[in-house]
């Protein structure tokens, strides 16, 4: 199974949003600390790319935020984007939906150099670290010269130690947030082996932190810098320099 297909089987992802909450509770506090910044550059981003839209989560923040804001929600599994656009249905005239890989994005009909930024949670660890930076480097040429690439994803710590006590909390946070009646979550051993599963059938690679600003800085994007980090999550600001007079 690929991180696409897992993505489109219906019974997992009915639950997809519950589960995120049980297995990431920060992410709401990522999408937060991502806009946050975003408004602070530009108070009013027209043209937004949602790299890995999912179920729209991020896109309905986006959309809260900014009133006049235009996304392209972007995901390569057909059923989870049909949940975005349920989801984000009342909104329907800020949004496009495309159903594609985003390992093909440089041959895709976006309006090349539009965009104000592109935001992206929770998808990209799914590539190689080449997969990644040829990613970034068609992303820069869609953004506008000052653009913005908002990055809220998983990394990995560099120290197989302090990894190995960082997967001990995160299996012990999830043991204290998941309903008692669920099963792949009813003992320590039971979650790591269903949490290794689901991690091998998407083709999980996270990067540890140096190395994913690294592979932003080889695409050409400068600044890169983080906004946010907690145990095995972060959020990545990195800005396409803008034209010199
Ligand atoms: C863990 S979900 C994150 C969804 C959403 N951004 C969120 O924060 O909830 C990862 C998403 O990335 C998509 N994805 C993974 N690999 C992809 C690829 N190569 N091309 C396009 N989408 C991909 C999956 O289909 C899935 O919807």
């Amino acid at each position: 199974m690929s991180s696409i297909e897992a993505y489109d089987d219906r019974e997992r992802i009915k639950k997809y949003d519950a589960d995120m909450e049980v297995m990431h509770p920060n992410r709401g506090k990522m999408a937060e600390v991502a806009l946050d910044f975003l408004a602070a550059f530009k108070e009013a981003p027209s043209q937004v790319l949602d790299l890995g839209c999912g179920s729209g989560f991020v896109a309905e923040r986006l959309l809260d935020r900014f009133a006049n804001v235009q996304i392209n929600c972007l995901d390569g599994a057909q059923n989870i984007l049909d949940l975005a656009a349920m989801r984000l249905k009342s909104h329907a005239d800020h949004l496009t939906y495309t159903c594609s890989d985003f390992r093909t994005l440089n041959t895709l009909p976006l309006k090349e150099k539009s965009f104000d930024a592109v935001m992206s949670s929770y998808a990209l660890h799914h590539l190689s670290a080449d997969e990644k930076v040829q990613v970034l480097r068609d992303c820069l040429d869609l953004l506008k010269p000052g653009g913005f690439f908002l990055n809220a994803d998983l990394i990995k710590n560099p120290s197989p130690a302090f990894e190995c006590c960082i997967q001990d909390l995160r299996v012990k946070g999830i043991l204290q947030r998941a309903a008692p009646d669920d099963d792949r979550f009813a003992s320590k051993e039971g979650t790591q082996a269903y949490l290794t599963k689901m991690e091998s059938a998407e083709g999980d690679q996270p990067l540890d932190i140096e190395e994913d600003l690294a592979l932003f800085r080889r695409a050409g994007f400068f600044p890169v810098s983080v906004l946010w980090l907690e145990y095995r999550e972060a959020v990545i600001c990195a800005q396409k320099p803008a034209l010199q007079d």
